[in-house]
């Protein structure tokens, strides 16, 4: 008999049609995620689970989903929305999907980068209300790259592809990590510092760090009143490792030029929120991952994890143990 699973998203075809043969898949496919009650009804009796960031997969659902389950396979590399250690505990295999996701989201973070140094959406708005009337000296002026210094907290796989790209427009990188080695960072042609150095020192701060208890507003009034009034911060990581209240505050009273952010909280951004009213920030809707050739593969990759963990086979890419 095929495993039972349920995939909570409509995923790539290169993940869905392997799930659909090799086991018995039940898909939601609204365009918008299933709300947590009925996530948890639709998890009952099943030997795995498929998933992404926007599903709240915690101790109770897990418990909900019965004995039974083997595996959660999540679409993402980063998997803050699963108790890893409540699943670990039940023998439940926890994948993700590392690597495969690091170019495309080291390119958004250089061209969220470029977007707020160099006053893209505000140009960009600029004609589009006609104001563009002549070559203007002083208009619209932005931040050079060149020579200035790029502060990466996190060189992980995408704080090392990103000071790559960086390199390129020749900025100097400097960058933290709590088990960061000098011979790391130098093998990427970053110096290591500590955090308050990178934050004093840095024109762009870049957030590479996963979401934890410790880094959980890593960026706040303290750390904000750190950095530069002319830095730029860009976030591509998850949005509670700012405390978004005291990054409007800050941009708003001069203690940092702007913000790039790929990720927010909560997502998805209210129409509303007070940071879209401001010229100095660029949101855009978590898409570090969207490009039709990385979502496929992780897709590939999540249907993989799945399949093994269902046939009782070691996943590919597993979760490390948290337990
Ligand atoms: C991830 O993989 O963790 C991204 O945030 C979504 O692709």
């Amino acid at each position: 008999m095929q495993a039972k699973v349920f995939v909570t998203r409509i995923i790539p075809d290169a993940g869905l049609e392997p799930v659909r043969a090799a086991c018995a898949a039940d898909v939601w496919d609204d365009r918008l995620p299933a709300p947590y009650d009925t996530l948890i009804e639709r998890v009952r009796g099943v030997d795995g689970i498929l998933c992404s960031i926007t599903e709240r997969i915690d101790a109770n659902l897990i418990e909900a989903a019965g004995p039974q389950l083997k595996v959660i396979s999540q679409m993402a590399v980063g998997y803050d929305n699963i108790d890893v250690a409540a699943a670990q505990a039940r023998g439940i295999a926890v994948g993700h999907t590392p690597g495969v996701l690091t170019e495309a989201t080291a390119d958004l973070t250089l061209a969220l980068l470029l977007a707020a140094a160099r006053r893209i959406p505000e140009s960009v708005e600029y004609i589009r209300k006609g104001e563009w009337r002549t070559w203007e000296p002083q208009t619209l002026l932005g931040h050079d790259l060149a020579g200035k210094t790029l502060g990466i907290v996190g060189l992980g796989r995408i704080g090392k592809a990103v000071a790559k790209r960086a390199a390129g427009f020749e900025l100097r990188l400097i960058a933290h990590g709590p088990r960061l080695t000098d011979a790391e960072a130098a093998a990427v042609g970053a110096v290591r510092v500590d955090l308050p150095t990178l934050l004093r020192e840095a024109d762009f701060v870049s957030l590479h760090t996963p979401l934890t208890p410790e880094t959980r507003h890593l960026i706040n009034p303290t750390t904000l009143a750190q950095m530069k009034p002319t830095a730029i911060l860009v976030n591509t990581t998850r949005g509670p490792v700012v405390d978004q209240t005291a990054l409007y505050d800050a941009l708003t009273n001069g203690v940092i030029s702007g913000a790039a952010l790929d990720v927010t909280d909560p997502e998805p951004l209210p129409a509303d929120d007070p940071l879209l009213t401001l010229p100095n920030v660029v949101i855009v809707p978590h898409i570090g991952s969207a490009t039709v050739g990385t979502r496929n593969q992780m897709a590939r990759i999540a249907a993989d994890n799945l399949i093994a963990g269902v046939n009782d086979q070691p996943l590919p890419h597993a979760v490390p143990a948290q337990i």
